[in-house]
């Protein structure tokens, strides 16, 4: 078979990216992000997220070719995140790669943006199918047994919040910046996690799903008692209450991914294999613990780089590129879904 180049373009979320990726050769990746747009309104306005994509679509694009070095000419195929996302951003995605089809005359692929993810640990490592993955960022949270590029078995997720979302919210109660995963991952390095012991709803329970939203409640009464008390908080006070709540975020991913592995191992794969992705997964402490299960439970572990973890078009490109060669392409009816469940 042909080695495929594809366009891809993702603009679901609060990232704009564009990506020019062969075979497994990622050419380019340009991400524009857009947290101090936001930063001000204590979250992605969707809004102000869908101008700033329309303006900046361009520019990433001719970036992303620039530095990959290839012409339109040279593409194989334009592939863009179809949805799920914020519709206004998804649609400027959308309403892009249908003009340059139309221009070029280039196939056109729409693509799940939670694909994305899922196909990344393929991209970047060797993995086989059947694998479980773990999608787990600002926005997602499920349990997913990668079947094919175009097969996928949700095993369980969030039924609230995402972690990613609560990491965010509860920076925000501590007075920590934005995003709130890395802020609270570094002071949560010098905390005691037993200060404050936090919730882990659903964790007695049968199944995958898991609950996220009762955590920042628990955060924002622990720290009104503490400012109560003391007029304040000291940075001792952060770091212990940014580390009760990581602990818990831990707790919960890991022992609902020993109850998902165990759901996916009865299927009895030849290699049994675990993915972790989406930005939450760059998390020193949760990958640390993800990876020990999986050694305990003599399963591969994979987690692609930080930078492939977190919102990207080459992992659009790549799922883009597994359509395209099974055949499935789109035509301009191709329409922007806000809610696309795999
Ligand atoms: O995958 P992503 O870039 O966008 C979405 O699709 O949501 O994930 C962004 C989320 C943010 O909520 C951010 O706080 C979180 O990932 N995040 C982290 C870390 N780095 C980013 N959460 C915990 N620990 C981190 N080191
Ligand atoms: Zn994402």
């Amino acid at each position: 078979a042909k080695t495929l180049t594809l366009l891809g373009i993702e603009s679901s979320c609060d990232d704009t990216a564009a990506a020019i990726v062969r075979g497994k050769k990622i050419l380019s990746s340009v991400v524009y992000g857009q947290t101090s747009l936001h930063a001000d309104f204590g979250g992605v306005v969707p809004e102000i997220a869908a101008r700033a994509h329309a303006e900046k679509l361009d520019l990433c694009i001719e970036e992303a070719l620039k530095i990959a070095k290839v012409k339109l000419s040279g593409l194989d195929g334009i592939a863009v995140t179809a949805g799920p996302g914020l519709i206004g951003g998804v649609v400027s995605g959308v309403m892009y790669a249908k003009g340059i089809a139309a221009a070029t005359g280039l196939p056109l692929i729409g693509v799940n943006h939670l694909a994305g993810h899922a196909l990344t640990p393929r991209l970047t490592g060797r993995i086989a199918f059947p694998y479980l993955m773990l999608l787990v960022s600002g926005g997602h949270c499920q349990f997913l047994i990668v079947e094919a590029h175009d097969s996928y078995k949700r095993i369980g997720g969030t039924i609230d919040d995402a972690p990613g979302e609560a990491f965010d919210k509860t920076a925000r109660i501590l007075g920590l910046p934005q995003p709130g995963g890395p802020a609270i991952e570094e002071v949560a390095a010098t905390g005691d996690p037993g200060r404050f012991p936090m919730p882990r709803p659903l964790l007695g329970q049968e199944g995958c799903d898991m609950s996220f939203s009762g955590l920042k409640t628990a955060i924002l009464r622990a720290r009104d008692a503490v400012v109560a008390e003391k007029g304040g908080l000291t940075p001792q006070d952060q770091a212990d209450l940014a580390a009760g709540f990581q602990d818990a975020v831990t707790a919960i991913l890991t022992e609902k991914t020993r109850r998902a592995l165990t759901v996916y191992l009865e299927s009895a794969p030849k290699r049994p294999a675990f993915a972790v992705a989406g930005g939450v997964a760059a998390n020193g402490p949760i990958r640390d613990s993800l990876q020990a299960l999986c050694k305990e439970m003599k399963t591969q572990f994979t987690a692609p780089p930080a930078a492939l973890c977190t919102d990207n078009a080459a992992m659009i490109a790549y799922a883009g590129q597994q359509r395209l060669a099974a055949g499935q392409t789109d035509d301009m009816q191709l329409s922007a879904r806000p809610r696309w469940p795999l």
